[in-house]
């Protein structure tokens, strides 16, 4: 009978439903943000007039006493404590004696665990903006090297015109940003203290919770204390964003695996980030970015789990809400590992450009040129012009000539008002340069780009 709430009982709690019912074996990883918010609680108290200094000097003696345990691994963390707010209580009572007893006045466990998790994940949040910032200065770092660099676009998994390497990975420039973006406005929205809420309906005691929320960093008080004790959406918004975020991690995991591959050849990744095989002597293989890959999907679960864990819950707090912790502590662990992984694979992989710009010479990446130069300088409506450049491309295939190597009288045969000056047009890197439209690839508007993200990561 050494529960907490053992009054209104008269026989123990099963081992067994100790097991089912604790969550102290994972939620103790947010011990940190369980003692800061003690401290501030029981400094609001104090200043209320609901605790003397001195029951104030001993909590906080103790805390910073059961932090130290903590941090030692001295701690012991009992499954029958059920979590780690009544672990952490227990120990300190343990400690200080019966000013411990006074700590919990004007809260509830529903209060303490919506401030340990928010501020949890409103950290969290921060670190992993971080960490894209940092693969996207790496990503940085390849693309400048290959803005002439090119690469076939495609669209369909087919060669669809000339790019260059650089704004291939502008591309995922522009995701990451965009992932950024998401983390920040999550942080702005649920910024918002739940303490002093207590078990659902406010308290009776005269709490200051403008005072806890500005000693915890919390931006403002929450509104409505029913809402805020079984609000899980910040859980769910840092879910989604790390889904999101995993989603370009795994398109661009995806590229790296085939580019990797022979009938690719573009990139190389380095020894310290392949793998080998146990049987086949050669294999060199992308172990990384195909971890990458799977462990999206494992994320996008966790993401599917707290929407059906909530999606039936009346209000205000129900026990199902502490399934809520380990899915967001799995996902942002994986969204941390991957993406320090993801920024050292880059980092240390060899690009091909040779590979790459060879690759071009396949598939009449120009054709769309020829088009275009029908009509600018023949004078061809565009539906017409897409025929006779067709039927260019069926005579690039009946001799095995790709468009952007084909002689001119071939072309003439094909059309009479072609003329010698297509054979410039044709050529990939003019194809490449010639999209100068705001955001395309030429060369000029690649640099232009990659300007842009420098100047968005600080680096200019
Ligand atoms: N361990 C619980 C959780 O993570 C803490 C809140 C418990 N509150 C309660 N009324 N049983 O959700």
């Amino acid at each position: 009978m050494d529960k907490m709430w053992s009054g209104r009982f008269s026989a123990s709690a099963s081992s067994l439903l100790d097991q089912f019912n604790a969550s102290i074996m994972f939620d103790r990883k947010l011990y940190k943000e369980d003692i800061e918010g003690s401290i501030a609680h029981a400094t609001m108290l104090t200043k209320q007039g609901i605790l003397t200094q001195d029951e104030l000097e001993k909590i906080k003696d103790g805390l910073s006493q059961v932090l130290k345990e903590i941090e030692s691994g001295e701690f012991e963390w009992k499954i029958s404590d059920e979590d780690l707010h009544m672990g952490i209580e227990k120990r300190l009572t343990a400690i200080i004696g019966d000013a411990g007893k006074k700590l919990h006045t004007a809260r509830s466990r529903n209060d303490q665990v919506a401030v340990d998790f928010r501020r949890y994940v409103l950290r969290k949040n921060n670190e992993i903006i971080e960490g894209i910032k940092a693969l996207m200065a790496e990503v940085l770092v390849v693309a400048n090297q290959h803005t002439e660099t090119l690469i076939p676009g495609m669209t369909h998994l087919q060669h669809a015109q000339p790019i260059n390497f650089a704004f291939h990975l502008g591309a995922y420039l522009s995701m990451f940003k965009r992932d950024i973006e998401r983390f920040e406005s999550s942080l702005e929205r649920n910024n918002i203290s739940p303490l002093g809420c207590a078990a659902l309906a406010g308290t009776p005691h005269n709490v200051d919770r403008k005072m806890t929320a500005e000693l915890l960093g919390f931006h403002s008080v929450s509104v409505n204390c029913l809402d805020t004790v079984s609000d899980r959406d910040f859980a769910l918004e840092i879910l989604f964003n790390i889904s999101t975020m995993m989603m370009h991690i795994s398109r661009l995991s995806e590229e790296l695996i085939m580019w990797s591959s022979y009938e690719f050849g573009f990139v190389e990744l380095s020894d310290e980030y392949s793998t080998g095989s146990s049987i086949m002597p050669q294999k060199k293989n992308p172990d990384v970015p195909e971890l990458l890959r799977g462990k999206t999907g494992r994320v996008y679960g966790s993401l599917m789990g707290l929407l059906t864990v909530m999606k039936g819950l009346p209000l205000a707090y129900n026990k199902d809400t502490q399934e809520d912790k380990e899915g967001v502590f799995d996902a942002v662990e994986t969204a941390e590992i991957s993406l320090e992984i993801l920024k050292e694979a880059i980092k240390t992989m060899e690009v091909k450009a040779y590979n790459m710009e060879k690759a071009c010479a396949i598939g009449h990446l120009s054709a769309t040129d020829l088009a275009d130069y029908l009509v600018e300088k023949c004078g061809i409506p565009f539906r017409e012009a897409h025929f006779i450049t067709g039927r260019a491309v069926a005579k690039g295939e009946e001799l095995h000539i790709d468009l952007s190597a084909m002689e001119y009288k071939y072309l003439k045969e094909i059309d009479e008002r072609i003329g010698e000056d297509v054979i410039e047009y044709l050529g990939l890197r003019h194809s490449m340069n010639a999209r100068t439209s705001e955001g395309g690839t030429a060369s000029t508007r690649t640099k232009e780009q990659l300007e842009y993200f420098a100047n968005y990561l600080g680096e200019k």
